[in-house]
């Protein structure tokens, strides 16, 4: 039997690792068990450190270890989940016992007590003498170098010779590639070899070993309010915590050399915080910056900051490692081989995994996605309306597929055969498209194979790389040396020297890498592409796998509880397509998001309706919806008129709370609104438990759920505009509803338009003594650009004002104080 303690911490920021407030420790077993969980809501007032519970995993709620599911502790919804690591018997607060595979219920007791008195034993110095400043950190087994323990970062490096180490904080893989790309570029610049290391998989005790003449890089994303990824939460506790001793017996390092890269988005309060606090850190330890820190906005430029840094880096790092450029090679990182033959049911035709491939059972999740049946599918907004946003409701019974209000399900799309034929086309692959691959790394420490193999070159265009994204300013200059011609040659590289002319024709005119290849040799992107009306280059297809990142799934807040719909996820998205800025050599065309056009086609597909075409009579090709390869890799996605799509789930911790006397304030305009249908769902749900237990009454003394919402016209985007009052019916008054419809009357008396932040402030009294009398919760749903930003200043004037002080001091510090307690939680996106 294999046991783990579950810590749930309060509502204190993730980041705030220094002083955890612990709730509860549950120990619970296996998944089967759960029911036997203990919880000891005697140890709260305990301030416990973190660093106390040597061993302990911080992440936040969700990711959880496989056979590790949602554990339903009804102590509240903005709880974090802290996990122990698979508890050992050499841990200090276990017993031998932990492991016994007899172990009973009332072992459990016995061992929980034992476990709680042996914390209060060990950290009785900070539980009774509150000013002690320094905990007395359990011993943690101490990696050594050479020991063949695989957390050993140093010995790893020393063994396979490598100067570079490079640490990447990623959720959803950017970081992860630009790690890879530095690694790639010390190669073949300097001829160094670096280890590429997900934090999680390392410890960080001898970090203080790290040899003089080596280098560790940090690339960091920032994520939620300033946090660090799940991956990194253990690097960043230990960096930050000045308890968290080195080898050397202090929270001390020689003069490491480091180099920082952060990826964030300024849309976001807390913009590259995760960088800087690294950043931060390395230094007061004592550790040296090479170059500057790094700073890349996701918002507008991460790429063109990316590239403007790294120069200057590199410099300095020749010079603080003793090296010269020019002593690398181009080297490749994959080897492409053609198979002649290879059993055609091994090989992936853009199955997501092994299982897909061969249809066993198993736990779906990122790594394995359900295919989804598509159980309804609607059109949301009005007929006439020139958008378009999409009613999906995905199956999952039988699955084993679980969620919770407020979590988000991930979606994976397919890139549109359009841009597929064009791609094939462009690097000369249509009449081999079919053919069998297989990829091999050469060096699997750099570089892995981002997808599964064998395959084909098709189905890596079309399911496993993100083709559709803007050709990257890199990649141009990587591939100017297989021009079919010395003018496609000179274009690419105008393009990839000069950011002026890059910005003005790429990324302006949202060029997609073969459309590149296309203007370069002087073809017409506005036609349908084919080997007829396209120049082939001969890139090799190694470059082009390492060089154009994974399609990534895209992710959306689930607009449906549980509690209503336990065997269906619904998600309500809105379909993107713009125009790009035409300059002197593109045209204005329509560029179509991958992920929400593709479920635009299932929807189609569902109702057995055809593709229409959009408004743009011009240009007729480009202006059609994007037709995607639905059926998905060997018909998998279809069963008759069933359409499937792949997801998985992710939990969030943007829940309602779990007592319904609290007041709710969900601001969501457009889309923003998913999640809140899902929360209001889940409200429902538990009026109906409690009309039926104890009559209407049993209502009286619920708070109040007040939904701000948005749109364009009350008759044209209007979300869900039926549904809503029926909800209020069935909560007897306690849920009320105001709208903000931008672009119809009443306007603002200057005639500018009403948003949600301007209904908010209207109604200030009411917000202010729900949030304050009330303790209630706000939640924010949308918009990270500049809706949340607006919706936030408003709360800092509503609560400014009810303290009697100003929205830049008073409200800000109430603001602060709820987002720390969360009851101010953001679910939001640019
Ligand atoms: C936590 C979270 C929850 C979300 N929930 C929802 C939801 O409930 N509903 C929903 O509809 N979406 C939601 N989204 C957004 C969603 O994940 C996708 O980003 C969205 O559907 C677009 O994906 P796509 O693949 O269609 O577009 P992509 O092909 O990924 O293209 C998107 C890119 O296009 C660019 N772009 C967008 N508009 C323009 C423009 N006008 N000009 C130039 N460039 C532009 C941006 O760089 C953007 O990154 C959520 C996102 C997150 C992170
Ligand atoms: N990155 C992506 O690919 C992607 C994809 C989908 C959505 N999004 C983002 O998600 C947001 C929601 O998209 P959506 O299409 O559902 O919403 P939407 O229809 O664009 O907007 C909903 C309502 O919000 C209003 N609004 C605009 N600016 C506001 C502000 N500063 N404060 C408050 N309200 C404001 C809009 O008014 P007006 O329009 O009349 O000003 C409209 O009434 C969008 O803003 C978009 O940036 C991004
Ligand atoms: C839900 C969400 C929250 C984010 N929060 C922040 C933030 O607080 N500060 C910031 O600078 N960037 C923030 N970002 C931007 C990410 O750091 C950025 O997109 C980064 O490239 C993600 O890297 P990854 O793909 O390696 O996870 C956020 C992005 C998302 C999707």
């Amino acid at each position: 039997m294999h046991w783990r303690a579950l810590v749930v911490a309060s509502s204190t920021h993730l980041k705030d690792f220094g002083v955890l407030r612990v709730k509860k420790i549950m120990l619970s077993t296996t998944p089967s068990e759960r029911g036997s969980a203990l919880s000891f809501e005697r140890v709260s007032s305990i301030g416990l450190s973190a660093r106390h519970l040597s061993g302990i995993r911080f992440r936040s709620e969700g990711s959880y270890e496989e056979g590790m599911t949602e554990l339903d502790t009804g102590a509240g919804a903005h709880e974090r989940y802290i996990k122990l690591k698979p508890v050992e018997p050499q841990l200090s607060l276990t017993s031998s016992r932990l492991t016994s595979p007899m172990a009973s219920s009332s072992d459990i007791v016995i061992l929980t007590v034992g476990l709680v008195l042996a914390a209060v034993y060990l950290f009785r110095d900070q539980l009774f003498a509150a000013s002690k400043p320094k905990s007395v950190p359990v011993a943690a087994p101490k990696a050594s170098a050479g020991s063949g323990n695989p957390r050993d970062f140093v010995a790893k490096m020393k063994e396979g010779k490598k100067r570079i180490v490079i640490f990447y904080g990623s959720q959803t893989g950017t970081a992860e590639e630009y790690a890879i790309r530095l690694a790639k570029e010390a190669k073949t610049k300097f001829g160094l070899a670096s280890l590429v290391c997900d934090p999680e998989e390392y410890d960080f005790e001898n970090l203080d070993q790290v040899p003089e003449d080596c280098c560790v890089f940090f690339v960091m994303a920032t994520y939620g309010e300033g946090e660090p990824t799940d991956n990194a939460v253990t690097l960043c506790q230990n960096l930050s915590d000045e308890s968290f001793e080195l080898s050397n017996g202090e929270h001390k390092l020689p003069a490491i050399k480091y180099v920082v890269f952060g990826l964030g988005n300024k849309t976001y309060e807390h913009y590259n915080l995760i960088a800087k606090n690294v950043d931060r850190d390395m230094q007061k330890m004592g550790g040296i910056r090479i170059g500057e820190r790094g700073e890349g906005d996701d918002d507008k430029s991460m790429e063109e900051d990316y590239l403007e840094w790294k120069d200057g880096m590199w410099e300095a790092f020749a010079k603080a490692m003793n090296v010269e450029e020019g002593q690398g090679g181009d080297t490749p990182d994959f080897a492409v081989t053609e198979v002649d033959e290879h059993p055609p049911e091994k090989v992936y035709l853009g199955e997501l995994s092994a299982r897909a491939l061969t249809r066993s059972k198993g736990i779906h999740d990122a790594k394995n996605p359900y295919p989804a049946p598509i159980a309804v599918a609607r059109e949301l907004f009005e007929e006439g309306t020139d958008r378009n946003c999409i009613h999906i409701e995905f199956n999952t019974e039988g699955s084993g597929i679980t969620y919770q209000h407020g979590d988000h399900v991930g979606v994976w799309p397919s890139n549109a055969e359009f841009e597929v034929q064009r791609l094939l086309c462009a690097l000369g692959l249509y009449d081999k498209k079919d053919k069998v691959i297989n990829i091999e790394s050469l060096d699997p420490a750099l570089a892995k194979v981002p997808f599964p193999v064998p395959t084909t070159y098709i189905t890596v265009l079309r399911h496993y790389i993100d083709i559709s994204a803007v050709a990257g300013r890199q990649i141009l200059g990587a591939i100017s040396k297989f021009a079919p011609t010395p003018e496609a040659e000179g274009f690419l590289q105008m393009l990839n020297t000069n950011k002026e002319e890059y910005a003005n024709v790429v990324a302006n005119g949202c060029l997609k890498l073969g459309e590149v290849l296309q203007l370069a040799a002087g073809n017409d992107i506005s036609t349908a592409p084919t080997i007829e009306n396209t120049t082939p280059w001969a890139i090799p297809f190694d470059i082009v796998v390492s060089s154009i990142p994974r399609l990534q799934p895209r992710y959306y807040s689930i607009s449906s509880s549980p509690k209503l719909h336990p065997n269906s996820i619904h998600a309500t998205v809105v379909v993107l397509a713009y125009e790009s800025i035409p300059n002197d050599k593109v045209k204005t065309k329509w560029v179509h998001g991958v992920g929400s056009n593709f479920l635009l086609n299932l929807k189609f597909a569902a109702r057995g309706e055809p593709i229409p075409l959009a408004a743009d009579k011009a240009h007729p090709a480009l202006a059609l919806t994007p037709k995607y390869a639905i059926e998905g890799p060997r018909g998998a996605y279809r069963q008759e008129a069933i359409y499937k799509a792949p997801v998985h789930v992710r939990r969030s911790t943007f829940r309602l709370p779990t007592n319904p006397k609290s007041p709710v304030i969900m601001v969501g305009p457009g889309t923003g609104v998913a999640p809140f249908r899902g929360f209001v769902q889940e409200r429902v749900a538990m009026a109906r438990r409690t009309i039926e237990k104890n009559g209407v009454e049993g209502l009286a003394d619920w708070g109040n759920i007040r939904l701000y919402f948005g749109c364009r016209r009350s008759d044209q985007d209007f979300l869900y505009k039926d549904e809503w009052t029926e909800y209020a019916k069935e909560l007897h008054g306690k849920f009320t509803m105001r709208c903000a419809f931008s672009r119809q009357p009443p306007y603002q008396p200057d005639g500018s338009k009403i948003y949600v932040q301007d209904l908010l402030w209207e109604d200030h009294e009411q917000i202010a003594d729900a949030i304050l009398n009330g303790k209630g919760y706000v939640y924010v749903c949308g918009d990270a650009k500049s809706m949340s930003k607006a919706v936030e200043e408003t709360l800092c004037r509503i609560l400014g004002e009810a303290k009697g002080g100003s929205a830049e001091v008073e409200g800000a510090a109430e603001l602060k104080l709820l987002k720390e307690r969360s009851r101010m939680l953001l679910d939001v996106w640019s």
